[in-house]
This record gives C-alpha cells, sequence and structure tokens, in this order.
C-alpha cells in the first residue's frame, strides 16, 4: 500500500474543486487509516483573484497557475480535474502520460471517441482512474443496487428517471461557460444527463438504444464576467453584450437497455422553480423503488411478496446499518448530504490508489457514459434512433 497519496485538485476555486479539496482532508475523519491517506500539495487555478484565498484552504499546498506544472510534477501522484468540461480530455491524457492516476469530473470527455482514448491509456499504463458521478455514492443507491441483484423487483422493464434545475429558467440568467458549445460541448447532456447515465449504469445495465429531443429555449444571454451560479446579474442596458447559447438546454430520451428494459428519461437547466429535481422509478416483474433527491436517504420499495391487502411502497430509510452510513452517523434518517457523497467517492478514490483495485465508475465505465451522450447528441441532430455499439 502507499503510504501517502499526494494530490493535485486543478481548477481548485470552483464549486468541485472547493469541494474535493474539502472532501480529501474530511474522508480520514470518517473513514480511519483503512483507506490510506491523502495529501493536497498542489492547487491549481488560472483565475488570480480567486486563487487568492487559495492558500486558506490547504495551507501546505503550492498555488499554481498553469495545470501543465501540476502533471510534470514528480511528487503529484493523483490529478483531480474540476475543471470546464472541454479540458478535461487534454488534461487527463497528459496525467496519464506523465504516470498519474486520474480522478475527472463528469462528464469524462467531450466524445466516446476521447473517452474510450482515455481509458486504454489507463489500461495501458496501469493507472487508476475514477469519474466523479457523486450521486450514486450515497448508500441509498448501494441499497437499491443490493434490492435488484437480489432479484427482490424481478426483472427490471422499466426506468423512468429525470434530473431538472432552473439557472436557465430566467431568459436573462447570465450567460457561463456551461452554455458556450466550445467549453461544454455537450451542454446539459454531459452536464446532468451524465449523472443520470450513472444511476442507468449503475442499477439497470447497459443502454443499447435511443432517442433524444434536445432544445435550446433561449438562444443569447447576457454576459456577465466572473458571474457563476445563482449569481444576479446587473440590468441589461444598451452595452449589454450576449453571449450566444450553443449547448441543450434540455434533452426528453426513450431508450432501450441491452437486457431490454425500457428508458423514459429527461433533464434540462430551465425547469423554473425546481431548484435540483433528481428522481427515478425502477420498475420490475416483481417489485419496485423509487427515490427522489428530496427525500436523499430515503427509497421506496414495492414488492408482489406483500400479503394481498397489504401492498403497497413501503419507506426504506438508510442508516448504520449500511457502514459507508455508519462510517458518519450513528443514527438514521440523519441524512447523508451531497458533501457526504463526495467524501463517499474521494474515500473510495484513494483506497482505489493505495490497494490498486479499481472502483466504479472508472473511465472504462464513462466511456459508455460518454457514448449515451454521444447518442443523444447523434440522436437529437438526426431526429432519429441510434444504436449504441
Ligand atoms: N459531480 C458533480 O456533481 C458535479 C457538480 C458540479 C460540477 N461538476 C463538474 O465539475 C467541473 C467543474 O465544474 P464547477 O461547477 O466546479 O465549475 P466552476 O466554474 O465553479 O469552476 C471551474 C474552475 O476552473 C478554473 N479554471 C478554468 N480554466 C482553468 C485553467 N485553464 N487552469 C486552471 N483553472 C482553470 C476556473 O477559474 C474555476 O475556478 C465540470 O466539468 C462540471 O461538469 C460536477
Amino acid at each position: 500500500m502507499t503510504e501517502e497519496v499526494r494530490v493535485a485538485v486543478l481548477g481548485a476555486s470552483g464549486w468541485m474543486g472547493k469541494t474535493h479539496t474539502m472532501a480529501y482532508q474530511s474522508f480520514p475523519h470518517f473513514f480511519g487509516p483503512a483507506h490510506g491517506t491523502a495529501r493536497v500539495i498542489a492547487l491549481v487555478e488560472a483565475n488570480p483573484a480567486a486563487a487568492k484565498d487559495l492558500g486558506f484552504r490547504a495551507p501546505d499546498a503550492k498555488i499554481l497557475a498553469n495545470w501543465q506544472d501540476a502533471v510534470n510534477d514528480p511528487d503529484v501522484d493523483l490529478i483531480d480535474i474540476c475543471l470546464p468540461d472541454n479540458m478535461h480530455y487534454d488534461v487527463a491524457k497528459a496525467a496519464l502520460l506523465a504516470g498519474k492516476h486520474v480522478y475527472c469530473e463528469k462528464p469524462l470527455a467531450d466524445t466516446a471517441v476521447q473517452a474510450r482514448e482515455l481509458a486504454d491509456l489507463a489500461k495501458e499504463k496501469g493507472l487508476i482512474t475514477r469519474v466523479g458521478h457523486s450521486f450514486p455514492r450515497n448508500p441509498i443507491h448501494d441499497r437499491a443496487k443490493e434490492i435488484i441483484d437480489a432479484g427482490e423487483i424481478g426483472e427490471i422493464k422499466l426506468f423512468k428517471a429525470c434530473q431538472h434545475i432552473d439557472i436557465y429558467g430566467d431568459p436573462l440568467a447570465p450567460y457561463m461557460w456551461r452554455a458556450d458549445g466550445a467549453l461544454a460541448p455537450t451542454g446539459i447532456i454531459g452536464d446532468t444527463g451524465s449523472h443520470v447515465f450513472s444511476f442507468m449504469e449503475f442499477l439497470v445495465g447497459k443502454v443499447s438504444s435511443l432517442i433524444a429531443d434536445s432544445y435550446i429555449t433561449v438562444p443569447k444571454r447576457p454576459k456577465v464576467d466572473g458571474l457563476g451560479y445563482g449569481d444576479a446579474p446587473p440590468p441589461v442596458t444598451d452595452e449589454t453584450e450576449w453571449g450566444d447559447v450553443t449547448n441543450p438546454d434540455g434533452t426528453n430520451i426513450l431508450c432501450t437497455f441491452e437486457n431490454g428494459a425500457k428508458g423514459l428519461i429527461d433533464f434540462s437547466r430551465v425547469a423554473t422553480g425546481r431548484k435540483f429535481m433528481q428522481t427515478y422509478e425502477i420498475y420490475g416483474t416483481k417489485g419496485s423503488l423509487a427515490y427522489t433527491f428530496d427525500e436523499v436517504n430515503r427509497l421506496r420499495f414495492y414488492s408482489n411478496d406483500d400479503a394481498a391487502g397489504r401492498r403497497g411502497f413501503r419507506e426504506i430509510d438508510v442508516g448504520p446499518e449500511h457502514p459507508t452510513y455508519a462510517a458518519f452517523l450513528p443514527l438514521p434518517n440523519f441524512a447523508l448530504g451531497y458533501n457526504e457523497s463526495k467524501i463517499i467517492e474521494i474515500a473510495e478514490v484513494i483506497k482505489s490508489i493505495t490497494t490498486q483495485t479499481p472502483m466504479w465508475p472508472t473511465f472504462e465505465n464513462g466511456h459508455h457514459i460518454c457514448q449515451i451522450v454521444d447518442a443523444c447528441m447523434a440522436s437529437s441532430d438526426k431526429r432519429a434512433w441510434v444504436d449504441i455499439a
């Protein structure tokens, strides 16, 4: 076992950069030495104003402006990519070529071809990889998987899921890199769809074909430097500069899984009032499961094995009988949230490296998720069903 994994976090001042840095520091409190230890030795941030406070977050880390300096640093074992989507492929490739393990935020790459190349390169070099899909690492989804794998809902016939936010519900909400097809080539599909696809891959299996309808609701948005999620833009004037929205705001999908199950999925960034909506429902021949992020620690389970007259969805709260939950809390229903999912994910990244054991979702799994993203883009363009090889 490597004693300590030395980490460089790239895009350190952003949302994910902040969350990941916190998680490296936090996971030993909950998981002890069993997963190994990690030390953030470099924080990379291109925006000098934002980088100013980084020393406070990880006092011993070098603060760098260029990601290449981290990739070429012989002291770094793990490159953690929290950069805008369009940089993931170049940075991950350079890191793998430099012999570093790579933990990359989703979507792994802009295309499945790029993702394939990264997965192959990691395999050739014997390096550990991981994609940051976060949500499925909440132990409630391990419960769902156990129920499915034990055959308690029978054969899965239908998967329904959605994920919505409303950052672009308001037509005057400011332009961000997320709306720029150059910086986020797949838009909401790679951004939000990839989360739904990660649940599909974790719980149901591989998708074999789909038809998707993607849309842009507002083609131009006011451009204001430095604004991020939730920031109110200044009023529109004659001076306002406008940015073209060049990637999808939302997508509706029908799909078929390799195991024959059918899927019905929708996601968007324009669902006014939906600050964060994430749900799935899985219908099988013997029972069903239903989940909503609004009750993030609760699964609903229906079973045909229950006596007639006693049937109905029952609520299962994840609690300390699940080891990952117990790592945080001694009582059920105190709720593990988003940040805990990230701490679990990062504890697993470090365990993967210290034990040389790949853990889901690796770049190989990320490749299949990118194939689904590609298929959505192609299907929306062609307005036709697309097969996934
Ligand atoms: N897993 C999840 O739940 C989740 C949630 C949010 C975002 N993400 C993903 O994480 C990634 C980052 O998203 P975010 O919300 O943190 O974005 P963000 O805009 O908050 O942060 C990105 C950071 O990267 C910096 N940056 C940009 N170019 C750089 C460069 N060349 N060198 C160094 N730093 C640079 C920016 O200045 C910014 O601080 C995206 O790929 C996104 O899809 C994943």
